[in-house]
Protein backbone atom coordinates (compact mmCIF):
# COMPACT_ATOMS: atom_id res chain seq x y z
CA UNK A 1 0.00 0.00 0.00
CA UNK A 2 1.48 3.23 -1.04
CA UNK A 3 1.90 6.33 2.02
CA UNK A 4 -0.41 8.86 0.71
CA UNK A 5 1.57 11.02 2.06
CA UNK A 6 4.22 10.70 0.01
CA UNK A 7 3.52 12.20 -3.65
CA UNK A 8 5.31 10.06 -6.45
CA UNK A 9 6.95 12.24 -8.99
CA UNK A 10 4.99 11.40 -12.47
CA UNK A 11 7.51 11.36 -15.09
CA UNK A 12 4.81 13.91 -16.68
CA UNK A 13 5.01 16.42 -14.50
CA UNK A 14 3.84 19.66 -16.25
CA UNK A 15 7.25 21.93 -16.72
CA UNK A 16 7.57 25.44 -15.39
CA UNK A 17 7.06 28.06 -17.44
CA UNK A 18 11.14 29.08 -18.46
CA UNK A 19 11.29 32.61 -16.81
CA UNK A 20 11.84 35.34 -20.03
CA UNK A 21 14.78 35.53 -21.66
CA UNK A 22 16.82 38.00 -20.84
CA UNK A 23 20.62 39.27 -22.40
CA UNK A 24 22.33 41.91 -20.65
CA UNK A 25 24.71 44.17 -23.27
CA UNK A 26 27.45 45.81 -22.10
CA UNK A 27 29.23 48.91 -23.62
CA UNK A 28 31.83 51.31 -22.32
CA UNK A 29 34.31 53.24 -24.85
CA UNK A 30 33.08 54.60 -28.13
CA UNK A 31 34.67 52.07 -30.49
CA UNK A 32 31.71 49.53 -28.37
CA UNK A 33 28.96 51.33 -29.92
CA UNK A 34 29.70 50.88 -33.68
CA UNK A 35 29.93 47.19 -32.72
CA UNK A 36 26.35 46.93 -30.27
CA UNK A 37 24.59 49.06 -32.12
CA UNK A 38 23.83 46.52 -35.45
CA UNK A 39 23.42 44.13 -32.37
CA UNK A 40 20.90 45.40 -31.05
CA UNK A 41 19.23 46.00 -33.37
CA UNK A 42 19.35 42.18 -35.24
CA UNK A 43 18.31 40.83 -31.93
CA UNK A 44 15.19 42.82 -32.18
CA UNK A 45 14.30 41.70 -35.40
CA UNK A 46 15.31 37.86 -34.72
CA UNK A 47 14.12 37.77 -31.22
CA UNK A 48 11.67 40.63 -30.54
CA UNK A 49 10.64 38.87 -26.65
CA UNK A 50 13.74 38.69 -25.79
CA UNK A 51 14.73 41.39 -23.34
CA UNK A 52 17.72 43.07 -23.66
CA UNK A 53 19.05 45.28 -20.78
CA UNK A 54 21.67 48.27 -22.07
CA UNK A 55 24.48 49.16 -19.93
CA UNK A 56 27.24 51.54 -20.05
CA UNK A 57 29.88 51.59 -17.97
CA UNK A 58 30.65 55.13 -18.20
CA UNK A 59 34.51 54.54 -19.13
CA UNK A 60 33.72 57.14 -21.95
CA UNK A 61 32.10 59.70 -20.80
CA UNK A 62 32.06 63.19 -22.66
CA UNK A 63 29.65 64.23 -25.35
CA UNK A 64 31.75 63.87 -27.89
CA UNK A 65 33.43 60.30 -26.65
CA UNK A 66 29.63 58.80 -26.03
CA UNK A 67 26.69 60.83 -26.58
CA UNK A 68 27.26 62.55 -30.10
CA UNK A 69 27.98 58.58 -31.30
CA UNK A 70 24.84 57.24 -29.74
CA UNK A 71 23.32 59.89 -31.35
CA UNK A 72 24.91 59.37 -35.04
CA UNK A 73 24.01 55.49 -34.69
CA UNK A 74 20.74 56.16 -34.01
CA UNK A 75 21.20 54.07 -30.62
CA UNK A 76 18.75 54.23 -27.66
CA UNK A 77 20.10 55.24 -24.51
CA UNK A 78 21.35 52.73 -22.02
CA UNK A 79 18.88 51.70 -19.20
CA UNK A 80 21.97 51.46 -16.55
CA UNK A 81 24.68 53.90 -16.54
CA UNK A 82 27.31 52.91 -13.53
CA UNK A 83 29.18 56.53 -14.23
CA UNK A 84 32.55 55.10 -13.92
CA UNK A 85 35.02 57.80 -15.34
CA UNK A 86 38.27 57.41 -15.30
CA UNK A 87 41.05 56.56 -13.26
CA UNK A 88 44.57 53.92 -13.67
CA UNK A 89 43.85 50.81 -14.96
CA UNK A 90 43.15 48.85 -11.65
CA UNK A 91 41.28 51.63 -10.39
CA UNK A 92 39.11 51.62 -13.38
CA UNK A 93 38.74 48.11 -13.64
CA UNK A 94 37.98 47.69 -9.85
CA UNK A 95 35.11 50.24 -9.85
CA UNK A 96 33.68 48.89 -12.81
CA UNK A 97 33.43 45.77 -11.53
CA UNK A 98 32.03 46.99 -7.77
CA UNK A 99 29.57 48.30 -9.68
CA UNK A 100 28.82 46.03 -12.14
CA UNK A 101 28.77 43.43 -9.52
CA UNK A 102 25.80 45.46 -7.66
CA UNK A 103 23.59 45.49 -10.87
CA UNK A 104 24.04 41.93 -12.17
CA UNK A 105 23.20 40.47 -8.79
CA UNK A 106 19.91 42.75 -8.46
CA UNK A 107 18.89 42.88 -12.10
CA UNK A 108 15.25 40.92 -12.17
CA UNK A 109 14.31 38.81 -14.14
CA UNK A 110 18.41 37.35 -13.50
CA UNK A 111 19.95 37.66 -17.28
CA UNK A 112 20.78 34.30 -19.07
CA UNK A 113 23.81 35.68 -20.40
CA UNK A 114 26.21 39.12 -20.27
CA UNK A 115 27.35 40.42 -23.93
CA UNK A 116 30.68 42.10 -24.17
CA UNK A 117 32.33 43.22 -26.93
CA UNK A 118 35.95 44.38 -27.91
CA UNK A 119 39.14 44.70 -25.53
CA UNK A 120 38.64 47.79 -23.08
CA UNK A 121 39.13 47.51 -19.48
CA UNK A 122 35.05 47.73 -19.02
CA UNK A 123 34.95 44.34 -21.38
CA UNK A 124 37.45 42.45 -18.94
CA UNK A 125 35.97 44.12 -15.88
CA UNK A 126 32.45 42.84 -16.75
CA UNK A 127 33.33 39.62 -18.10
CA UNK A 128 35.17 38.58 -14.86
CA UNK A 129 32.10 39.66 -12.88
CA UNK A 130 29.63 37.56 -15.09
CA UNK A 131 31.28 34.54 -14.57
CA UNK A 132 32.90 34.66 -11.07
CA UNK A 133 28.29 34.71 -10.51
CA UNK A 134 28.29 31.90 -12.75
CA UNK A 135 26.73 34.20 -15.82
CA UNK A 136 27.39 33.01 -18.93
CA UNK A 137 29.71 35.65 -20.72
CA UNK A 138 29.23 36.14 -24.87
CA UNK A 139 32.33 37.98 -26.63
CA UNK A 140 32.11 40.02 -29.77
CA UNK A 141 35.40 40.49 -31.42
CA UNK A 142 36.71 37.41 -30.06
CA UNK A 143 40.51 36.09 -30.66
CA UNK A 144 41.98 39.18 -31.95
CA UNK A 145 46.08 38.81 -30.50
CA UNK A 146 48.68 41.39 -31.26
CA UNK A 147 50.89 39.23 -29.49
CA UNK A 148 51.86 41.75 -27.65
CA UNK A 149 51.28 41.69 -23.71
CA UNK A 150 52.40 45.48 -22.91
CA UNK A 151 49.14 46.26 -24.44
CA UNK A 152 46.97 46.79 -21.69
CA UNK A 153 44.28 45.38 -24.37
CA UNK A 154 46.11 42.39 -24.96
CA UNK A 155 45.61 41.40 -20.94
CA UNK A 156 41.84 42.01 -21.65
CA UNK A 157 41.42 40.09 -24.94
CA UNK A 158 43.18 37.06 -23.43
CA UNK A 159 41.60 37.03 -20.15
CA UNK A 160 37.84 37.93 -21.52
CA UNK A 161 38.36 34.65 -24.01
CA UNK A 162 39.46 32.53 -21.36
CA UNK A 163 36.15 33.51 -19.12
CA UNK A 164 33.55 33.64 -21.99
CA UNK A 165 31.38 30.61 -23.42
CA UNK A 166 30.55 32.06 -26.16
CA UNK A 167 32.98 33.27 -28.50
CA UNK A 168 32.46 35.32 -31.69
CA UNK A 169 35.11 36.26 -33.94
CA UNK A 170 35.58 39.06 -36.64
CA UNK A 171 38.38 37.67 -38.64
CA UNK A 172 39.10 33.69 -39.99
CA UNK A 173 42.80 33.81 -37.62
CA UNK A 174 41.19 34.70 -34.82
CA UNK A 175 39.61 30.80 -34.36
CA UNK A 176 43.38 29.22 -34.72
CA UNK A 177 44.88 31.76 -31.72
CA UNK A 178 41.75 30.54 -29.47
CA UNK A 179 42.24 26.81 -30.26
CA UNK A 180 45.82 27.52 -29.15
CA UNK A 181 44.65 28.98 -25.89
CA UNK A 182 42.84 25.72 -25.19
CA UNK A 183 39.18 26.98 -25.57
CA UNK A 184 37.24 24.37 -27.23
CA UNK A 185 36.35 24.81 -30.87
CA UNK A 186 31.79 24.01 -30.59
CA UNK A 187 32.17 27.15 -28.18
CA UNK A 188 33.74 29.36 -31.23
CA UNK A 189 31.58 30.93 -34.48
CA UNK A 190 33.01 33.10 -36.80
CA UNK A 191 30.43 35.82 -37.52
CA UNK A 192 32.61 38.15 -39.21
CA UNK A 193 33.02 42.29 -38.42
CA UNK A 194 30.26 43.52 -36.93
CA UNK A 195 32.18 47.31 -37.04
CA UNK A 196 31.65 47.01 -40.52
CA UNK A 197 28.08 46.53 -40.44
CA UNK A 198 27.90 50.23 -38.68
CA UNK A 199 30.22 51.65 -41.52
CA UNK A 200 28.09 50.34 -44.75
CA UNK A 201 24.33 51.84 -42.44
CA UNK A 202 26.58 55.07 -41.89
CA UNK A 203 28.09 55.50 -45.15
CA UNK A 204 25.38 56.96 -46.90
CA UNK A 205 24.82 59.45 -43.96
CA UNK A 206 28.57 60.81 -43.50
CA UNK A 207 29.07 64.29 -43.50
CA UNK A 208 31.40 66.06 -46.17
CA UNK A 209 35.02 67.32 -45.06
CA UNK A 210 34.47 70.59 -45.97
CA UNK A 211 31.38 70.72 -43.20
CA UNK A 212 33.20 68.89 -40.76
CA UNK A 213 35.85 71.57 -40.84
CA UNK A 214 33.60 74.16 -41.33
CA UNK A 215 31.80 72.91 -38.09
CA UNK A 216 35.34 73.38 -36.31
CA UNK A 217 36.20 76.52 -37.62
CA UNK A 218 38.80 75.58 -40.30
CA UNK A 219 39.14 75.15 -44.09
CA UNK A 220 39.22 72.21 -45.74
CA UNK A 221 42.77 71.87 -47.36
CA UNK A 222 41.76 69.64 -50.45
CA UNK A 223 44.20 66.57 -50.70
CA UNK A 224 44.33 65.46 -47.14
CA UNK A 225 45.73 62.41 -44.54
CA UNK A 226 43.95 61.24 -41.47
CA UNK A 227 45.83 61.26 -38.37
CA UNK A 228 44.89 59.82 -35.23
CA UNK A 229 46.86 59.00 -31.68
CA UNK A 230 45.96 57.57 -28.91
CA UNK A 231 48.05 54.08 -27.83
CA UNK A 232 49.75 54.79 -24.23
CA UNK A 233 52.44 53.71 -26.23
CA UNK A 234 52.53 56.53 -28.45
CA UNK A 235 51.26 58.88 -26.41
CA UNK A 236 52.09 58.98 -22.87
CA UNK A 237 55.85 59.17 -23.10
CA UNK A 238 56.37 63.11 -23.95
CA UNK A 239 59.36 62.52 -26.07
CA UNK A 240 57.96 59.40 -28.19
CA UNK A 241 55.04 61.57 -28.94
CA UNK A 242 57.43 64.62 -30.26
CA UNK A 243 59.20 62.32 -32.28
CA UNK A 244 56.01 61.08 -33.77
CA UNK A 245 55.06 64.56 -34.53
CA UNK A 246 58.65 65.48 -36.06
CA UNK A 247 58.09 62.92 -38.57
CA UNK A 248 54.52 63.53 -38.79
CA UNK A 249 54.77 67.41 -39.29
CA UNK A 250 57.72 66.09 -41.85
CA UNK A 251 55.11 64.83 -43.96
CA UNK A 252 52.84 67.38 -43.31
CA UNK A 253 54.51 69.81 -46.17
CA UNK A 254 53.62 66.96 -48.70
CA UNK A 255 50.08 66.07 -47.66
CA UNK A 256 48.35 68.53 -44.85
CA UNK A 257 46.99 66.07 -42.40
CA UNK A 258 44.02 66.19 -40.45
CA UNK A 259 44.30 65.39 -36.78
CA UNK A 260 41.24 64.74 -34.40
CA UNK A 261 42.77 64.96 -30.83
CA UNK A 262 41.44 61.90 -28.34
CA UNK A 263 41.49 63.44 -24.70
CA UNK A 264 44.22 61.16 -23.43
CA UNK A 265 46.65 62.67 -26.57
CA UNK A 266 45.63 66.00 -25.54
CA UNK A 267 46.81 65.72 -22.55
CA UNK A 268 49.69 64.81 -22.96
CA UNK A 269 50.44 67.33 -25.88
CA UNK A 270 49.80 70.03 -23.21
CA UNK A 271 51.77 68.44 -20.61
CA UNK A 272 54.95 67.74 -22.97
CA UNK A 273 54.54 71.42 -24.15
CA UNK A 274 53.75 69.86 -27.87
CA UNK A 275 51.19 71.77 -28.83
CA UNK A 276 53.39 75.05 -30.27
CA UNK A 277 55.10 71.99 -32.34
CA UNK A 278 52.21 71.02 -33.76
CA UNK A 279 51.19 74.66 -34.60
CA UNK A 280 54.47 75.37 -37.10
CA UNK A 281 53.12 72.41 -39.36
CA UNK A 282 50.47 71.84 -41.74
CA UNK A 283 48.59 69.51 -39.44
CA UNK A 284 45.13 70.86 -38.03
CA UNK A 285 43.77 69.73 -34.66
CA UNK A 286 40.14 68.52 -34.30
CA UNK A 287 38.35 67.81 -31.08
CA UNK A 288 37.29 64.30 -30.64
CA UNK A 289 34.84 63.66 -33.47
CA UNK A 290 31.30 62.31 -33.94
CA UNK A 291 30.70 59.18 -36.09
CA UNK A 292 29.69 60.97 -39.27
CA UNK A 293 32.10 63.58 -39.44
CA UNK A 294 34.98 60.15 -39.19
CA UNK A 295 33.42 58.39 -41.33
CA UNK A 296 33.27 61.26 -43.88
CA UNK A 297 37.41 61.88 -43.12
CA UNK A 298 37.89 59.23 -43.10
CA UNK A 299 36.45 57.82 -46.85
CA UNK A 300 37.93 61.16 -48.26
CA UNK A 301 41.22 60.62 -47.28
CA UNK A 302 44.35 60.40 -49.25
CA UNK A 303 46.08 57.90 -46.29
CA UNK A 304 45.39 57.40 -42.75
CA UNK A 305 48.00 56.95 -39.92
CA UNK A 306 46.71 55.74 -37.02
CA UNK A 307 47.47 53.36 -33.69
CA UNK A 308 43.70 52.40 -33.66
CA UNK A 309 42.39 49.05 -33.95
CA UNK A 310 39.03 49.83 -35.52
CA UNK A 311 40.14 52.87 -38.01
CA UNK A 312 42.73 49.95 -39.19
CA UNK A 313 39.66 47.74 -40.15
CA UNK A 314 37.08 50.90 -41.02
CA UNK A 315 40.31 51.97 -43.93
CA UNK A 316 40.54 48.59 -45.21
CA UNK A 317 36.58 48.29 -45.63
CA UNK A 318 36.89 52.02 -47.20
CA UNK A 319 39.64 50.84 -49.39
CA UNK A 320 41.94 54.11 -48.16
CA UNK A 321 45.45 53.40 -47.39
CA UNK A 322 46.23 52.96 -43.98
CA UNK A 323 49.52 52.96 -42.49
CA UNK A 324 49.71 51.62 -38.48
CA UNK A 325 51.88 53.81 -36.31
CA UNK A 326 52.51 50.66 -34.27
CA UNK A 327 54.90 47.16 -33.97
CA UNK A 328 52.10 45.18 -34.65
CA UNK A 329 48.74 44.14 -35.12
CA UNK A 330 45.63 42.08 -33.62
CA UNK A 331 44.24 42.40 -36.82
CA UNK A 332 46.42 40.53 -39.42
CA UNK A 333 43.77 40.07 -42.17
CA UNK A 334 44.00 43.96 -42.70
CA UNK A 335 48.03 43.53 -43.68
CA UNK A 336 46.80 40.25 -45.60
CA UNK A 337 43.98 41.28 -47.43
CA UNK A 338 43.26 44.92 -46.99
CA UNK A 339 45.20 48.24 -47.46
CA UNK A 340 46.88 48.32 -43.92
CA UNK A 341 50.87 48.58 -43.51
CA UNK A 342 52.55 48.33 -40.07
CA UNK A 343 55.10 51.11 -40.18
CA UNK A 344 56.55 50.62 -36.56
CA UNK A 345 57.31 54.16 -34.86
CA UNK A 346 60.36 55.13 -36.71
CA UNK A 347 60.24 58.54 -37.43
CA UNK A 348 62.12 57.95 -40.66
CA UNK A 349 60.41 54.61 -42.01
CA UNK A 350 56.89 56.70 -41.47
CA UNK A 351 57.44 59.23 -43.94
CA UNK A 352 59.36 56.82 -46.42
CA UNK A 353 56.61 54.50 -46.13
CA UNK A 354 54.18 57.35 -46.45
CA UNK A 355 55.71 58.64 -49.33
CA UNK A 356 55.92 55.83 -50.86
CA UNK A 357 51.84 55.68 -51.08
CA UNK A 358 51.76 58.92 -52.21
CA UNK A 359 53.77 58.61 -55.33
CA UNK A 360 52.33 54.90 -55.91
CA UNK A 361 48.47 55.22 -54.37
CA UNK A 362 49.04 52.48 -51.66
CA UNK A 363 48.09 48.78 -51.28
CA UNK A 364 44.52 48.66 -53.05
CA UNK A 365 43.55 45.69 -51.01
CA UNK A 366 40.15 43.73 -50.77
CA UNK A 367 37.72 43.02 -48.44
CA UNK A 368 38.13 40.51 -45.78
CA UNK A 369 35.34 37.35 -45.51
CA UNK A 370 32.26 38.12 -43.62
CA UNK A 371 33.33 41.82 -43.57
CA UNK A 372 30.00 42.42 -45.67
CA UNK A 373 27.84 44.62 -43.20
CA UNK A 374 25.51 41.20 -42.08
CA UNK A 375 27.72 40.28 -39.68
CA UNK A 376 25.14 41.64 -36.32
CA UNK A 377 22.55 39.07 -38.07
CA UNK A 378 24.87 36.48 -37.91
CA UNK A 379 25.77 37.20 -34.18
CA UNK A 380 22.07 37.42 -33.39
CA UNK A 381 21.82 33.94 -34.95
CA UNK A 382 24.10 32.36 -32.93
CA UNK A 383 23.19 33.67 -29.84
CA UNK A 384 18.87 33.53 -29.76
CA UNK A 385 19.08 29.49 -29.94
CA UNK A 386 22.38 29.36 -27.54
CA UNK A 387 20.22 30.98 -24.96
CA UNK A 388 17.52 29.17 -25.72
CA UNK A 389 19.18 26.17 -25.42
CA UNK A 390 20.84 27.16 -22.19
CA UNK A 391 17.54 27.73 -20.50
CA UNK A 392 15.81 24.47 -21.01
CA UNK A 393 19.10 23.13 -19.14
CA UNK A 394 17.92 21.55 -16.02
C1 LIG B 1 40.19 53.21 -24.28
C2 LIG B 1 40.59 51.75 -24.47
C3 LIG B 1 41.22 51.55 -25.83
C4 LIG B 1 40.34 52.10 -26.92
C5 LIG B 1 40.02 53.56 -26.62
C6 LIG B 1 39.13 54.17 -27.67
C7 LIG B 1 41.30 50.55 -22.44
C8 LIG B 1 42.45 49.99 -21.72
N1 LIG B 1 41.57 51.35 -23.49
O1 LIG B 1 41.39 53.98 -24.29
O2 LIG B 1 41.41 50.17 -26.03
O3 LIG B 1 41.02 52.01 -28.15
O4 LIG B 1 39.36 53.61 -25.35
O5 LIG B 1 39.03 55.56 -27.47
O6 LIG B 1 40.19 50.27 -22.09
N2 LIG B 1 39.10 60.74 -21.18
C9 LIG B 1 38.33 61.88 -21.29
N3 LIG B 1 37.02 61.72 -21.64
C10 LIG B 1 36.48 60.50 -21.90
C11 LIG B 1 37.27 59.37 -21.76
C12 LIG B 1 38.58 59.51 -21.42
O7 LIG B 1 38.78 62.99 -21.06
O8 LIG B 1 35.29 60.45 -22.23
C13 LIG B 1 40.53 60.92 -20.84
C14 LIG B 1 40.82 60.78 -19.39
O9 LIG B 1 41.84 61.64 -19.07
C15 LIG B 1 41.31 59.37 -19.26
C16 LIG B 1 42.00 59.14 -20.59
O10 LIG B 1 41.27 59.91 -21.52
O11 LIG B 1 42.14 59.18 -18.17
C17 LIG B 1 42.04 57.72 -21.03
O12 LIG B 1 40.73 57.16 -21.05
P1 LIG B 1 40.52 55.57 -20.90
O13 LIG B 1 39.10 55.24 -21.05
O14 LIG B 1 41.22 55.10 -19.67
O15 LIG B 1 41.37 54.98 -22.09
P2 LIG B 1 41.43 55.40 -23.63
O16 LIG B 1 42.79 55.96 -23.87
O17 LIG B 1 40.25 56.20 -24.05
Amino acid sequence: MPDPAIVPISPTLPTLPAPPAHLLCVVAARPNLMKMAPILAALARQAPTLRVTLLHTGQHYDPAMSGQVFADLGMRAPDIALGVGSGNHAQQTAEIMRRFDAVLGELQPAPGAVLVVGDVNSTLACALVAAKRGTPVIHVEAGLRSGDRRMPEEINRVLTDQLSDLLLTSEEGARANLLREGIAPERIHFTGNVMIDSLRQQLPRATPPAATLRTHGHACPGAYGLLTLHRPSNVDDGAQLAALLQALGQLSSQLPLLFPVHPRTRASLRQAGLESLLARHAITCLPPLGYLEMLGLMQAARLVLTDSGGIQEESTALGVPCLTLRDNTERPVTVAEGTNTIAGTDPATIVALARAILDTGGKRGRIPPLWDGHAAERIAAAIVPWLAARRALP
